[in-house]
C-alpha cells in the first residue's frame, strides 16, 4: 500500500484454521481488501485432526469440506488444489451446509501458526527469491 496509490483488491496468503491470521484478516476487512486463502486444506497435513474428524461426522461432510466451509464463513476466497476429479467435485460441494457459531469458534481456536509453505516475512526466504 505504501508503494502504490492503487489500493490492492486481493491479498493472497496462506490461511486456514491452523494458520488463523486474525489480525491480518481484520486489517484487510477494514481496508476493503479480500483475502484469498492458499493452502486452505493445510496441503493435507491436518485433515486427520480430531476436531476436524468430529465435525466431519457431525455435519456429514469431509474434513476438507469443513475447512473450506470455515473459510467461506470467514469471508475468505478459498483456493484449494486437487489433481483428482472426485476431490475437485467434493471441494465444490460446500454451499449446502452451515457450521454453527459454536463450531466456528472451535475451528478458530485451532490456530498453531502452522505453515505448509514458507513464511513470507522470513528474511532467508526473501533472500532466496529471484530479484524481480
Ligand atoms: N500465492 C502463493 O504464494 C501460493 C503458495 C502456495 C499455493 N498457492 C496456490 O494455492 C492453491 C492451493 O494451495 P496448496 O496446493 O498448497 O494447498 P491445499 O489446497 O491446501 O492442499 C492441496 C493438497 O490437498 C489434497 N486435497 C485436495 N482436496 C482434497 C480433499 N478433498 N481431501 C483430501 N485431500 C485433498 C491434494 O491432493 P490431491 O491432488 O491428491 O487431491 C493436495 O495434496 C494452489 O493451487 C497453489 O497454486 C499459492
Amino acid at each position: 500500500m505504501k508503494g502504490s496509490n492503487v489500493p490492492p483488491s486481493v491479498n493472497q496468503v496462506e490461511f486456514n484454521p491452523f494458520l488463523h491470521q486474525k489480525e491480518l484478516l481484520d486489517f484487510c476487512n477494514g481496508q476493503g481488501i479480500a483475502i484469498e486463502a492458499y493452502a486452505p486444506l493445510t496441503t493435507g497435513n491436518k485433515l486427520k485432526h480430531p476436531v476436524l474428524l468430529e465435525l466431519s461426522q457431525a455435519y456429514s461432510k469431509s474434513p476438507a469440506q469443513v475447512l473450506l466451509r470455515w473459510g467461506l464463513q470467514r469471508d475468505l476466497i478459498v483456493l484449494p488444489r486437487s489433481s483428482k476429479t472426485e476431490r475437485i467435485s467434493e471441494n465444490i460441494h460446500v454451499f449446502d451446509f452451515e457450521i454453527s457459531g459454536k463450531d466456528m469458534a472451535r475451528l478458530d481456536a485451532l490456530n498453531e501458526n502452522f505453515r505448509a509453505h514458507g513464511n513470507p516475512n522470513d528474511p532467508d526466504l526473501i533472500r532466496s527469491l529471484p530479484n524481480w
